[in-house]
């Protein structure tokens, strides 16, 4: 029994602890190791507006630019505006972005209409603030962390008609029910219902698909934003090329050598993502598409500036400003999730989102890079702001049995037809007959769907519960917006509207 239960250890969970700690007992549980999260793996940064109210608004007009016409405006206000105090604690609490002569350096990326993204350690800035808020969060007496826990479902009283705890699998397979007097799905994206994604293989979408079953609202589930250049090369890894490569002046070229970007935005490399992404989808069908990064330069020290993805590169015989880089787009951050307001209230009382997993719709159709961990700070404090709110008398939780853990030897396969299906008919270009293909596929994988009480099987489940979702919103929005794109209905619709989902049926709403 504790007071507030956190679901997942990346930037919304630990920011959310923070602030829970001061009001109650707070468990976090973490699937893997802590700091395994897509926190961790953020390369770029974390975009900030710390010039004042001029900058802020700037900030504003560039996320509602890139959202393309669905970001809700009211949680757009509050990530730009109150991110500046966020980003603030995280200095105070010894997060080490990267200086220049003692003040801030700052890094443009896509869409941004100028250089506010601050980064650390050069290309490894999810993993210095993963680390420093950890270490924050490890000082604090009331908050406890419990790694290689899988959360099985929520608790629903329905007498109560609340949340009340969620049941969690240890790794030896003790299953137990834990009573909360408020929950926070903090655990992240789906990018793993996609064969080709830069997500980690913690992306299973089970906060998501757990609300779901609980009987949340989902929204904008149609909303998966592939990033336009992930490593490229048979049999390597997705592994991100980082916006800020582009940033830092690659150019983009086919394989005739052209640089391509000027055919398809004014905004050339630096174009929106979901444009960027197309497009390299586009050239990628005549042959391989390249970074260049060898244009690059003014004196800028490639390995200093960005030391991981050198690293990477290494093992394939490339340098960064030597090599034409391989790159094509990958699945990689979700902008729908968990239907929540600014302050992470979902639909179901007692039940709470922030991060990945949850939607308020600050990204709209398409996430201004680098928004995304700057969310999980705002959002997190927020939710946990409310939580603390909520009146509820927590009653024991139980030890429920002990589950065998064996594993489906099929599992594998089952995940991967998954994913390779939405890749190549629920991907990058959509289209009726594509999506119909890829629901009549999951819906053969539903009836052969893993039913074992491993980590393994349980993320199967939630795939394929995130997946039909998915699919099923794309098929409802007959139009192309954002990071959604229809062949069919290439045209934006004149009035922009959420999806939303509950229970198998599908709305679609304003604002
Ligand atoms: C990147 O470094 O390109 C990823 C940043 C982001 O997803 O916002």
């Amino acid at each position: 029994m504790v007071d507030f239960l956190v679901v997942g250890g990346g930037i919304a969970g630990l920011r959310a602890a923070v602030t829970l700690a001061e009001a109650g007992s707070v468990l976090v549980v973490t699937k893997e190791g802590l700091a395994e999260s897509n926190t961790a793996y953020a390369q770029g940064g974390i975009a900030v507006a710390m010039g004042g109210e001029e900058d802020v608004a700037l900030h504003l007009a560039d996320t509602v630019a890139a959202g393309d016409g669905l970001v809700n405006a009211e949680a757009a206000a509050v990530l730009v505006e109150q991110g500046p105090q966020r980003v603030e604690e995280l200095l105070r609490w010894g997060t080490g972005f990267d200086r220049e002569q003692g003040e801030l350096m700052r890094t443009r990326e896509g869409a941004h209409s100028l250089p506010r993204i601050l980064h650390a350690h050069g290309d490894a800035t999810g993993w210095e603030i993963a680390v420093s808020l950890l270490r924050h969060v490890r000082g604090l007496e009331r908050v406890e962390l419990m790694e290689w826990v899988t959360t099985v479902d929520l608790v629903v009283d329905s007498d109560a008609g609340r949340v009340v705890g969620a049941t969690l699998l240890d790794a030896a397979g003790a299953l137990v029910e834990v009573r909360a007097r408020a929950v926070l799905l903090a655990s992240g994206g789906a990018g793993q219902a996609f064969s080709d994604t830069t997500n980690p293989a913690v992306a299973t979408g089970d906060g998501i698909a757990m609300a779901y079953r609980a009987g949340a609202e989902l929204m904008d589930m149609e909303f998966m934003q592939f990033h336009p250049t992930a490593f490229a090369m048979e049999g390597a890894p997705r592994f991100l090329m980082s916006e800020a490569l582009r940033g830092e002046g690659a150019w983009l070229v086919n394989a005739r050598g052209e640089r391509f970007m000027g055919r398809y935005h004014a905004g050339l490399e630096l174009a929106p993502r979901d444009v960027v992404a197309r497009a390299i989808g586009r050239e990628g069908m005549d042959g391989p598409v390249y970074l260049d990064m060898r244009v690059a330069g003014g004196g800028t020290d490639l390995k200093a500036r960005f030391p991981g993805i050198s690293a990477f590169l290494v093992g394939y015989g490339l340098e960064l400003g030597r090599d034409l880089i391989p790159v094509r787009p990958a699945a990689h951050y979700l902008m729908g999730g968990i239907r929540t307001d600014v302050c992470g209230r979902t639909s179901l009382a007692g039940l709470f989102a922030a991060g990945e997993a949850a939607c308020t719709g600050v990204h709209g159709a398409n996430r201004l890079a680098s928004n995304s961990l700057l969310e999980g700070l705002v959002f997190g404090a927020l939710a946990a702001e409310a939580m603390i709110e909520e009146q509820w008398s927590v009653v024991s939780g139980q030890w429920l049995e002990r589950t065998t853990v064996g594993e489906d030897l099929d599992v594998e396969g089952w995940i991967a037809e998954l994913r390779g299906l939405m890749w190549q008919d629920a991907g990058l270009l959509r289209d009726e007959a594509g999506l119909r293909r890829a629901q009549a596929g999951l819906a053969r994988l539903r009836e052969s769907e893993p039913r074992g009480g491993s980590r393994r099987e349980l993320e199967a489940r939630n795939l394929l519960a995130v997946a039909e979702v998915m699919v099923q919103a794309a098929l409802g929005r007959e139009e192309s917006r954002g990071a959604h794109f229809r062949m069919d209905f290439p045209e934006k619709a004149s009035v922009a509207r959420h999806s939303v989902m509950r229970r198998g049926e599908l709305r679609f709403v304003g604002d």
